[in-house]
């Protein structure tokens, strides 16, 4: 295996359009694998912070940091995925946060759909685990390439053979490493930087600088430790073994390099970056109808990928999370949202610099934006400047996997509850559905956390207490058929089962999947769909 020298055709500082500069991605795992303090360790890499949760020099000038919602602090884990933006080398990076928890919502799935590129953090004592599988399978449907960083080499952890087998076999990629450490654990030596040439010492200082890899092998100074010796011959079969680095089948999402290191012991972080910055994709054309958004075209274009209250206790405002698809944004500029057809003028748009946010004055496709309103935007709004009609397709909504009746505790409050629902549902914290028999409000979501979330805002934010119901449902689809009149013939024979979206669109309530498959057979007309196109 060669490893090819990654962009000779892409110098990263002659002028390009700014763009191209953009490096939007997420990072994927599974709790405890790591992403928070490679996160903290990419922000501090880059100069963007100093130590965890410090922003350099301006923590008193800017808004103080964002403080999580208290469900978050109770449990210690980040519920409501965030916005992280740096600028290293010449690049600016975005990185969108998902919530690692396993009882992610719908939210973790529409971040996914605002991103160029993924890091998949995995553990390497523990491979991979579920939730990174869960993420990785979005991933794989939008075809979002992935570098994977195999963590915590400073801890005793499975063969580094073993993990790029398993990565291999479990998600069907094919694998080549780009860092390979020199033993692990107690016994952890260094680093194989292939892409740079250099063999590093655990504190990164600079062992040995190579041209061909093969040159290790006969290095009697390296090979003197037989950890490093078993290592380096490990490392030969892996090159024989594995194809070389290639640009465009890991832009394709088809291989992923692999980057061995420690994020606690700052251990190819910085090859991590280099390698987001040097490969992974600059905006790519945005899918949408009538046609795909060109990320050069001069006219501004965005979507609403997520909505979200209560970022700070200082700032008790709701802020749609805007990825623009084209152009270049500035403040104060009017943008309509196609979807109601009203034009809003972008006065106080944020940026979310480390872990602070500060008013954005220029914006350009790949950043997020974060727009302060009080319930005009949605997620799945376009925004667009001017009077083209387009929109962003693929932020879908998924069908819940919980669904609840919801119970009021003092019934004089039904008028909030409706409008606090309401309000939740655009936001996507829950989605919400009314009977079409019937008064009760049902709610489904995707996690058993949200259902938690949703009760604790909606005691403090609407002073309603509410509680939970079970109820005789277990799956809820959407329905839909060409033909309007056979649906309305299956929703009148339903309307037991049957309740509406927030959006007016009828739903199918069925006890469970033996039910629905026997509603498809009745119905073989009538669409059940597990999915819904945000309206
Ligand atoms: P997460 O966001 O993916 O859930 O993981 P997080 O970064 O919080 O890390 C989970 C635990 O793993 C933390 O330990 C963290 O210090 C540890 N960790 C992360 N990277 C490495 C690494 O490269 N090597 C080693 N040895 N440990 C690592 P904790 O004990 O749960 O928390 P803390 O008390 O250290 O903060």
């Amino acid at each position: 295996m060669t490893v090819t020298e990654p962009h000779a055709d892409r110098p990263l500082r002659t002028k390009r359009p700014p763009h191209e500069t953009r490096r939007t991605f997420a990072i994927i795992s599974h709790p405890d694998a790591g992403k928070t303090t490679l996160t903290e360790k990419l922000l501090a890499s880059s100069g963007a912070i100093q130590q965890a949760g410090m922003v350099r020099g301006r923590a008193n000038t800017r808004a103080t940091r964002s403080d999580w919602m208290e469900i978050e602090q109770q449990r210690g884990i980040s519920i409501t995925s965030s916005v992280m933006t740096f600028e290293h080398d010449g690049l600016t990076f975005n990185l969108l946060d998902t919530p690692g928890h396993s009882d992610f919502s719908e939210d973790t799935y529409r971040t996914l759909t605002a991103v160029d590129a993924a890091v998949m953090v995995i553990d390497v004592a523990k491979g991979i685990e579920s939730q990174t599988l869960k993420l990785f399978e979005v991933c794989r449907l939008r075809d979002i390439p992935i570098i994977t960083f195999a963590n915590k080499v400073d801890r005793e952890g499975k063969d580094p053979l073993e993990i790029l087998d398993e990565i291999a076999d479990t998600l069907a990629l094919d694998v080549t490493p780009i860092v390979w450490p020199l033993g692990q654990g107690v016994d952890f030596k260094g680093t194989v930087d292939l892409v740079g040439g250099r063999v590093l010492h655990p504190d990164g200082t600079e062992w040995r600088r190579f041209s061909d890899p093969e040159e290790l092998l006969s290095d009697a100074e390296l090979n003197a430790d037989p950890v490093v010796a078993t290592s380096l011959e490990n490392l030969e079969l892996v090159r024989d073994g594995l194809p070389a680095f290639d640009l465009e089948t890991y832009r394709a999402g088809h291989l992923t390099p692999v980057i061995f290191g420690s994020a606690l012991k700052t251990i190819s972080v910085a090859e991590l970056l280099r390698a987001l910055g040097q490969w992974a994709p600059d905006p790519r054309p945005q899918p949408a109808e009538p046609a795909p958004i060109d990320p050069a075209d001069p006219k501004v274009t965005g979507f609403v990928f997520k909505v979200q209250a209560n970022m700070d206790a200082n700032h008790r405002d709701r802020i749609a999370f805007v990825r623009l698809a084209s152009g270049t944004f500035r403040r104060g500029m009017k943008l309509r949202n196609v979807r109601s057809g009203k034009e809003l003028a972008v006065s106080n748009p944020m940026f979310f610099f480390g872990h602070d946010r500060e008013l954005a004055e220029e914006a350009v496709a790949g950043d997020i934006v974060g727009i302060p309103n009080h319930g005009t935007l949605s997620v799945g709004d376009t925004l667009v400047e001017g009077t083209q009609i387009i929109k962003v397709t693929g932020i879908p909504n998924f069908a819940p996997e919980i669904i609840r009746r919801v119970r009021l505790t003092d019934p004089i409050k039904a008028k909030q509850l409706g409008k606090a629902l309401s309000d939740l549902a655009e936001e996507g914290v829950a989605q919400v559905f009314r009977r079409m028999i019937g008064a009760d409000w049902i709610v489904g979501v995707v996690g058993q956390l949200q259902l938690e979330v949703l009760q604790a805002r909606i005691a403090k934010e609407y002073n309603t207490p509410i509680s939970f119901e079970s109820i005789n449902f277990e799956l809820a689809r959407w329905v839909a058929c060409d033909d309007k009149l056979e649906l309305k013939r299956f929703v009148d024979a339903s309307k037991m089962e049957m309740a509406e979206d927030k959006d007016g669109d009828p739903v199918y309530l069925a006890q469970s999947s033996w039910w629905l498959g026997r509603a498809e057979r009745d119905w073989p007309k009538i669409k059940f769909l597990s999915t819904k196109e945000r309206a």
